[in-house]
Parts: C-alpha cells; sequence; structure tokens
C-alpha cells in the first residue's frame, strides 16, 4: 500500500527554499520563476521561512499580501508550496521590544539581533508571538490549493543559557527526580568532589568557566536531555498552534545527519513526516565515505516514522560554507539527489531556488544562477533530475523493506561524549555506527536504524555498536530478541553504565547481558593512534584492531577471533554464544573494517539475507530496492569517476526512463539508473 506525504497530490516533489522576498522590488522576477519553475521539471517551492519580518513588520500589524500574491503564483503555474512557519528569524522590533527572546551564550552574554536560529526556546514571549503568527498562518492558508505541508520553523539547534532556560532546567530536573533531592544526588553521584546538593535551587547549567564538562556525567547528561526536551516542547508548541487552525495538513521539520544536540526520535513524535536537509563533501578525500555515509541517515531519517521522508534540502552544484566549496561533478547532483529516493525520500528539495544579490549565501549552489536564465549546467542538471523524477513518479510513496537494524542510540551519544576514558577526544559514535552500515549498503540491504527500546523482532539480524549506556528496558529487549531467535552483533563498550551514566557493578556488561554474549569484559586498553594489534580468525585470517582492544573472557560463547600480540595475546576479540533460541556475538576491539566486513558476510549469507546484485559489484557501486507489494524498483548507483559495462542483475528488469529491458546494466560515471522488475 503506498502512503503518500499528501494524498491530494501524490506525485514525488522536485523544488526546493524559495526567497521571493529578496526580490520583493524586482516582481518580474516573480514570474520569471514560475516559468523557469516548469522548465526546470520542479512542481514545489518552500516559502516563508524567513519572513516574518515581512508578515508583521510592526508588533500586531499582519501584512500577507506577498504570501498571498506568491501562492497563487506558484499554483497557477502548476506548482505546490510547503510553507514555513517563521520562528528561525525573528524581526528585529521583536527583539528591540522583548530581549528575553534573544539567546544568551554559555559565557552569559545575550545576543544581539544578529543572524538566525539563535531565539530562546523557554521566553514566554517568544513562544506566545510564535503560536499568534504560525496561528494566522494556518487560518489563512491552511485550505489554499497550493500547500501540501507545513515545514515548522527551519533546522532546531543550539541551547540557551539564559535565567528563564536554567529555571527550566531546575524544574525539569526537579520533576524527573520526583522532587527528592537525594535522588539527584545519587543519580549524579554528588558526592564526587563533594558536590552533594541540599536542595534544587542550587542546581545550575553544567560547564563555564574551567569547568569541564565532566564533572558529574549525570548532570551533564540531564542537561542535554533537558535542551533537547525544551526545543522539542518548543516545536511542539509551534505544531499545537497551526494544528488548531489547520488540522488536515502533515507536518514537518527539517532535521540534520548527524546534529547532535537534539534527539530526533522524540522530535519525530511532534511530526507527521521527517525531512532531512543533505550536504555531503561529494569528491572530497572523504569521498569514499559519503555514499554510505549519506545513506545511513536516509535510512535513520525513514525509520523514524516508518515511511517515506522529504529530502528538503541539498545544494545544487555547491554550498558556500565549507572550508572547499567544491563543484559537484557531472552526473553527481543527479546521482545525490536519486540516492535520496532510492532510500525512501519522496522528494528531491534544493537550497535553494535563486541565488540572491547579498546576504552570506548568495554564492550557495542555486537552481537559478546570477545569470538568471535556464542556460546553465546547473540548470540543465536539475531539470534532468526532474525528468527522471517524472518517469519514475509511480515509486512516490513504496516502502523500503529492512530484515537489518543497527541501533544507534542518542543518549549512548551523549554520555560517550561527556566520558572520560577511551580515546578521551573522539569516541567515534556516529563513525563507528555509520562503518558498521558499510557492509550492508556495498550489499545493497537497507536497514532500519532504530532504538535500542524499538521492537527488535521484524529483524533477522541487529548490529549494536558501542552501546554503552544501556537502561533496564535495553537490556531486557536486547535479552528477549536473542533469546527468541534474532541475530544480535554487539562490539567493545557494550553496557557499561545506566541510564544515569553510572558504572553496572559486578563486571560488564551489564547483568544479564554477561549471560547472553557469554563473557565477562575486564579491561579496555586503548591503542595510540599509530598503533594496532593482530587479530586472528580460528582459520588463520588476520586482520588489525585499532583504537582499543578489551580483554574479555569467554564464559560460555564460542571464540571466532583471539588476539596475536600484546600481553593479552591467545584472548579472545570475537565470540558468539547461544542464547535461547538465537546468536550473540561480541566484538571486543575496534578494527579496520576488514574484519567487520568479512562476519557480516558471513553472518548474512547464514541468514539467508542476499545482496541485490548476483555478484560483488565494482568499489563505490551498489543497488538499493524500493517496493510495493508486487512491484520492485531498483535503483543502481555508481559513485565512482569510472564508467561501468554489464554489471548483472538478478532476473528480468525495465529502465524506468528508456523502456529499455535489462538482465545487466551499464552506468556512466557518477550515473544511476532506476529499473522496474520484470520478471
Ligand atoms: C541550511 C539552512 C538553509 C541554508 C542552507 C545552506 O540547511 O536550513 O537555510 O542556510 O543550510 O546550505
Ligand atoms: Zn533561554
Amino acid at each position: 500500500m503506498k502512503r503518500y506525504i499528501n494524498e491530494k497530490f501524490p506525485h514525488l516533489l522536485h523544488g526546493g527554499d524559495y526567497n521571493p522576498e529578496q526580490w520583493i522590488d524586482t516582481k518580474e522576477i516573480w514570474d520569471e520563476d514560475m516559468r523557469l519553475l516548469n522548465l526546470a521539471n520542479c512542481n514545489e517551492l518552500t516559502v516563508g521561512i524567513f519572513s516574518w519580518a515581512m508578515l508583521e513588520p510592526q508588533e500586531g500589524c499582519y501584512d500577507f499580501s506577498f504570501l498571498d500574491e506568491i501562492l497563487d503564483k506558484v499554483y497557477a503555474a502548476g506548482g505546490r508550496v510547503i510553507l514555513a512557519t517563521p520562528s528561525a528569524s525573528r524581526p528585529r522590533w521583536m527583539a528591540e521590544a522583548y530581549p528575553e527572546v534573544l539567546r544568551v551564550s554559555e559565557n552569559g552574554v545575550r545576543d544581539r539581533y544578529r543572524v538566525r536560529h539563535n531565539h530562546c526556546y523557554t521566553s514566554p514571549v517568544y513562544r506566545k508571538k510564535v503560536q499568534e503568527i504560525n496561528t494566522k498562518l494556518a487560518e489563512r492558508y491552511g485550505k489554499h490549493p497550493a500547500v501540501l505541508a507545513w515545514h515548522i520553523s527551519n533546522e532546531y539547534g543550539g541551547r540557551c543559557y539564559c535565567p528563564l532556560c536554567e529555571d527550566a532546567f531546575r524544574s525539569y530536573v526537579k520533576d524527573r527526580y520526583e522532587g527528592d533531592i537525594d535522588k539527584l544526588n545519587h543519580a549524579w553521584w554528588a558526592n564526587f568532589w563533594g558536590h552533594r546538593y541540599t536542595s534544587f535551587d542550587q542546581v545550575e547549567f553544567p560547564g563555564g568557566n574551567r569547568e569541564s564538562l565532566s564533572i558529574l556525567g549525570g548532570l551533564t547528561l540531564d542537561f542535554k536531555r533537558f535542551c533537547s526536551h525544551q526545543t522539542i516542547d518548543f516545536m511542539k508548541a509551534e505544531a499545537d498552534a497551526v494544528r488548531t487552525a489547520c488540522p488536515d495538513l502533515p507536518i514537518t521539520t527539517n532535521m540534520m545527519p548527524g546534529f547532535e544536540p537534539i534527539n530526533y526520535r522524540e522530535m519525530a513524535q511532534v511530526m507527521d513526516v521527517a525531512s532531512v536537509d543533505s550536504y555531503p563533501s561529494w569528491h572530497s578525500p572523504q569521498h569514499d565515505r559519503c555514499p554510505y555515509r549519506t545513506a545511513f541517515w536516509f535510512d535513520f531519517f525513514r525509520t523514524m516514522k516508518h515511511r517515506s521522508f522529504l529530502l528538503m534540502e541539498s545544494a545544487p552544484g555547491l554550498v558556500n560554507w565549507k572550508d572547499f566549496n567544491k563543484l559537484k561533478r557531472p552526473g553527481m547532483d543527479r546521482l545525490g539527489a536519486l540516492q535520496a529516493v532510492a532510500h525512501g525520500s519522496d522528494s528531491v528539495q534544493y537550497f535553494q531556488w535563486r541565488k540572491g544579490r547579498g546576504g552570506a549565501e548568495k554564492f550557495h549552489g542555486a537552481v537559478v544562477d546570477h545569470v538568471g536564465c535556464e542556460n546553465t549546467r546547473i540548470f540543465r542538471a536539475v531539470a534532468e533530475t526532474g525528468k527522471t523524477l517524472k518517469a519514475i513518479d509511480e515509486v512516490c510513496g513504496t516502502a523500503v523493506k529492512t530484515r537489518v537494524a543497527v541501533i544507534y542510540d542518542w543518549e549512548n551519544r551523549w554520555a560517550l561524549e561527556n566520558s572520560s576514558f577511551f580515546v578521551k577526544a573522539d569516541k567515534k559514535y556516529s563513525f563507528t555506527c555509520e562503518e558498521y552500515y558499510a557492509p550492508l549498503w556495498r550489499r545493497g540491504i537497507s536497514a532500519d536504524i532504530v532504538s535500542p527500546h524499538d521492537d527488535l523482532t521484524p529483524y533477522d539480524l541487529v548490529i549494536a555498536p558501542m552501546l554503552y549506556m544501556t537502561d533496564e528496558t535495553t537490556i531486557q529487549n536486547l535479552t528477549a530478541y536473542v533469546e527468541q531467535g534474532g541475530t544480535l552483533y554487539a562490539t567493545y563498550l557494550l553496557g557499561m553504565a545506566n541510564e544515569n551514566d553510572l558504572c553496572y557493578l559486578g563486571g560488564f556488561p551489564a547483568k544479564g547481558l554477561k549471560e547472553v554474549f557469554g563473557i565477562w569484559n575486564e579491561e579496555l586498553d586503548t591503542l595510540y593512534p599509530e598503533e594496532t594489534v593482530c587479530v586472528r580468525m580460528t582459520d588463520g585470517t588476520e586482520y588489525r584492531a585499532v583504537d582499543g582492544c578489551e580483554i574479555i573472557h569467554a564464559k560460555g560463547a564460542q571464540v571466532l577471533a583471539t588476539y596475536e600480540s600484546e600481553f593479552y595475546a591467545g584472548s579472545p576479540a570475537l565470540t558468539v554464544h547461544s542464547y535461547g533460541t538465537g546468536k550473540a556475538y561480541y566484538q571486543a576491539c575496534r578494527d579496520t573494517g576488514e574484519l567487520w566486513e568479512r562476519v557480516c558476510g558471513d553472518i548474512l549469507a547464514e541468514l539467508n539475507v542476499l545482496p541485490t546484485l548476483p555478484e560483488a559489484p565494482p568499489h563505490n557501486v551498489t543497488a538499493h530496492l524500493r517496493e510495493d507489494g508486487d512491484d520492485q524498483y531498483l535503483f543502481v548507483q555508481n559513485y565512482s569517476d569510472a564508467p561501468i559495462q554489464g554489471l548483472p542483475l538478478r532476473g528480468e528488469w525495465k529502465d524506468m526512463e528508456s523502456g529499455e529491458k535489462l538482465c545487466a546494466v551499464d552506468l556512466d560515471a557518477f550515473d544511476i539508473r532506476i529499473l522496474k522488475k520484470l520478471s
């Protein structure tokens, strides 16, 4: 069953951020934009993101005329609109009249009006003002035929250290510890360095002058929880105002891959559809990591709502904010855009439609360049992508099926970042999760990226890298999963601390997990960057451990590999243990990726999780599926600069653009072909 973002427009969206207010004095440009919209094979524009100063030029005086005009124009041109609420950038008058809406930095200094994305999430004034403008917008445009969905604010993020926020933090922790200061003292292990509290009034934000964030792990963790919670609560207030006036349209907000301060999974509960802004560094020295890293996050955002998401922003050509702003090579714009669709996006949207004449983003890639016409390489590339999207429109609303999941947990990331051990400066949690996903990507096996509390029973294989923080629910969930027949692959640092970052006593990994994995993890040896330790599989193949090696003991587990150098030579580096009707693997060290690549292949073969292509494709080539009932769509992707000839396929397929029937496929450099299954 297909599931559309908006039933009234069951099509893949192609468009992006449009800032017509920058051209209000030259309205002929607006008409030109509508002409170009069609030439670019686009059908959508996202408007209103930074329009507050235009919509409410003075407090309480609204002027919607520019938006009225734009919405009608887009609709008349056959396009649709995703309409934003403008909270990401407030009008100047508001900052002057109500300084409390401005964010305070960690050093206690209140921001001046300037920039954007710098409001206080707690300020009652700001929340009220935002709710007022959102209600007006929802009432006015909720039934406009052009409007498909609400884009709430823009890239929420950052932390505010103002007195209002600090008060709210006190209430938050008081609630969390049920008004019992001793519960807080225990959770934060506050007798450490004599930090015991006698009243909730003494609670302050962590950090500041000469204080490292990590003194009380529980405090820092709760601070991060609070900042995330407060942002989500703010978004909820925004969304409530919109929903009350306009209950019918879906709500989304644009999120960022790898962004740390907000627990996006919690934020997803406020939205109907997830959106992502994606700006990979194609052709950089890290190019080879980009395809699977980007795919990991697309899979993450799809999993969050278990339905298609929107690629809300991507760069036509280049961005302007990286250290080196390299152009995407021919083909890469289309390939990068359609990669999102391969992983479940029902849109390809850009930042930005047209380059402004001034402002910080005047050199950021756009569909329409300063030259102002359709005769540019980038415009043609966008039009080409649009042509492909039209040809594959029936993919819209289809699903991505998964049999494998990777656990990625926000709170675990926060706890790891904050804890002082192992490689202190960088534990590489996100990096490691992406690396554990890589062999799946190479085989064209899409994965769900789940929370440790999610239902794991739908998956044949669950991969849990570096799951340091495991609360009771997680322990029970993992245990039940294996007991009932699941295959669980966990790595070093598993089960060391509870939800307050208090270490488990009685040996790692925590309580029941020792039984599930049949091991005891006694010590952790951290390696210097240039050091490696030899790891040998029982069949004699050798691999290299890097960064860290745990010294573990098999307590019932079968040893699959041992360390071959160092004083712990002979002790287990990889184990497997049968538990209930399932299996639990434990990898005790970080490896260069080769060990996991091999073991992952063995496990997938044993579970009969097949690669999408019959033969291992060349480096940087993969093929991912979307499906719906009997229909299957294969996205064959080449991220290398070398063309490929005669890549064999499983069965017979039809090229959705040329109609050609194929059992093998040719790809240009940086090319993607989308095929429909025939037999
Ligand atoms: C972010 C913002 C946009 C724009 C782009 C530039 O994604 O949401 O407003 O600044 O970055 O890449
Ligand atoms: Zn604040």
